[in-house]
């Protein structure tokens, strides 16, 4: 943390002492690894083939740690595809949709946006259950002769499904877990997931550009035995001659990858190898706790969440009393001219409130840090 002098602003309000040491609590791109430095990164493989020994090299050491911290079981394939998570999931949804019946679940705005892309670009007329911004929809109304599609973590409500325990073993339908926000940060039950895809922009503190697609072999067997009626551009296409292109699990990529990005992401995958998984979700879960203290000793402020069972602890999204969008503006811009605080607005679709990344590369003193300011930034808010 940096000591600042204590000293009222112009509208009367109290600084306070310090500031966090990192202020970057953006839910993504979200605040790289501590300690991370560009120039700390691998550059052997840049200007050089991705198909070359090294660059295959490091495309398969990426999807090795990937697994290896995700704890992902033999049974699933885990490759590295263009389009960061968006990519990734509308690969899935284009290539295996319109087999059975869907099931769509949306409670903010990501799970809404794969709704919209059945309905109005596959014209799958899917079956929709949703809940408002700070609710879980009723899983039990999911009716798993369906594909079902759902968002494990909703980075813009703060809501999360609670576990795999509502996903049957026995199901007919595909699992298909948008988990961008989720993984690294919570214990996936791999059995119950047939799809989910990610991007190493959020947990990881990576970047953009690539998502990573995992498979179970319930979804291998979708993709080699059924051919969707719509046409699939190249980079969605995961079959050649009705099998499944194995390559893209073992590195290569359906086109050409970003090696800087993903020297980056081994940076952070090795960051956190020495954390191990358990490591990276408890630091997510110390964020969280932080969090919800100071949250806990201010009445002003409020989780958007209301079930602490299905609360995220990467996401976290606040509530702020009194506040409409220009005043959540106005806190967000007050501190990030103090640099105590950057992207923390809750997102444009949202009811208007606070929006503070809890993942495994925020450190815990930061978001303690963060109470105070929170205070002076609310103070000087209304004071304007
Ligand atoms: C749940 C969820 N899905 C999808 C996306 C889109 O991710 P990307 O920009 O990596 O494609 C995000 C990004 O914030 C997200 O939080």
């Amino acid at each position: 943390m940096t000591d600042l002098a204590t000293a009222p602003d112009a509208t009367g309000a109290s600084k306070p002492d310090t500031r966090p040491a990192r202020p970057f609590f953006s839910s993504g791109p979200c605040a790289k690894p501590p300690g991370w430095n560009a120039a700390g990164l691998a550059t052997d493989s840049l200007g050089r083939s991705h198909r070359s020994k090294l660059g295959k090299q490091r495309l398969a050491h990426c999807i090795a740690l990937m697994r290896e911290l995700l704890r992902l079981p033999d049974t699933h394939r885990i490759g590295i595809v263009p389009g960061s998570d968006t990519g990734a999931f509308e690969m899935a949804m284009w290539t295996m949709l319109g087999a059975r019946p869907v099931t769509a679940l949306a409670w903010e705005s990501f799970g809404e946006g794969w709704v919209t892309d059945a309905v109005k670009q596959l014209r799958i007329d899917p079956t929709v259950i949703r809940a408002d911004y700070g609710a879980l929809p009723d899983l039990a109304q999911v009716d798993w002769s369906h594909d079902v599609l759902f968002t494990w973590n909703g980075t813009t409500s703060g809501v999360r499904v609670p576990d795999a325990e509502w996903i049957p073993a026995d199901r007919e339908g595909l699992s298909f877990a948008d988990a961008t926000s989720g993984v690294f940060a919570y214990d996936i039950d791999w059995g119950k997931i047939d799809v989910a895809t990610f991007s190493w922009q959020k947990v990881l503190g990576g970047e953009g550009a690539h998502g990573v697609l995992i498979l179970g072999p319930r979804a291998v067997e979708r993709l080699e035995s059924y051919t969707p009626a719509w046409p699939l551009p190249k980079v969605f296409r995961l079959v050649a001659k009705g099998k499944l292109a194995e390559g893209v699990f073992a590195g290569e990529t359906i086109n050409t990858p970003s090696m800087l990005a993903v020297e980056d992401a081994i940076w952070a995958l090795e960051w956190a190898r020495d954390l191990g998984p358990d490591g990276l979700i408890a630091r997510s879960d110390a964020n969280a706790a932080a969090l919800d203290r100071i949250v806990g000793e201010r009445p002003w402020l409020g989780h958007l969440a209301t079930d602490p069972a299905t609360r995220s602890r990467t996401s976290v999204c606040l509530t702020v009393e009194g506040a409409d969008e220009a005043l959540i503006k106005r806190m967000a811009k007050l501190l990030e001219e103090e640099g105590a605080a950057f992207d923390v607005a809750g997102y444009r679709d949202a009811p208007p409130g606070l929006r503070i990344w809890c993942g495994a590369t925020v450190d815990t003193a930061d978001i303690e840090a963060l109470g105070p300011w929170l205070d002076w930034a609310y103070a000087a808010a209304r004071a304007a």
